[in-house]
């Protein structure tokens, strides 16, 4: 089997075009299959929890990023007196979802499915609105980022049946940091908008 990869994977010499017309991956991705060398994912999530906490996971994704997205936005466009402390209270608050993004795409990878990630997905994923087109007054993005914190924990929160009951503990464990992460975020947030 080894011999019959290494002359697979073997690089084309220049008069190798016979072999291009047999077609070189179809034959590794059969020798591959044949091998069993991709096997089915078995870690102890039924096939249906895991497409139902990846879907979860997805919209998760989706709801991070689009709040990543408007933070970063305001982060540029805010004007006014408290213009400093909001300026670097939204960096540390963008930083943050942007590493938050990669452990969720990856934990949906994790369980055989596809992450999703462009601007077409997002949008029918996420249940907070786009970023305003006009940028809104200082504390009108505060408000926008508290309702956004919040719209997210309503997401991490309503998937903790599902993962619970399928015993998915890295899930779990992830949606715990991101729901303390975004409850606390809408806190500190609310609190610049009290008199
Ligand atoms: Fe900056």
């Amino acid at each position: 089997m080894v011999t019959q990869l290494k002359k697979l994977t073997k690089k084309p010499s220049a008069t190798s075009s016979k072999a291009k017309k047999t077609g070189k991956t179809g034959k590794l991705r059969a020798l591959a299959k044949a091998n069993g060398a991709v096997p089915a994912i078995n870690i102890g999530i039924r096939k249906k929890d895991r497409a139902a906490i990846a879907k979860g996971l997805s919209h998760l994704l989706a709801d991070t990023y689009t709040l990543y997205l408007t933070t970063h936005n305001f982060h540029w466009n805010v004007t006014g007196p408290m213009f400093n402390t909001l300026h670097t209270m939204f960096m540390d608050q963008y930083t943050e979802l942007w590493n938050a993004v990669d452990p969720i795409a990856e934990r949906i990878r994790s369980l055989g499915h596809i992450a999703p990630g462009s601007y077409a997905a997002f949008s029918k994923l996420s249940s907070l609105p786009d970023v305003p087109a006009q940028p809104p007054k200082a504390l009108e993005m505060v408000r926008i980022l508290v309702e956004g914190h919040e719209a997210v924990a309503r997401t991490a929160r309503g998937m903790l049946d599902l993962v619970d009951d399928a015993d998915d503990e890295p899930t779990a464990d992830l949606l715990t940091q991101r729901l303390t992460v975004h409850e606390q975020t809408a806190w500190m947030l609310r609190a610049l908008l009290e008199a």
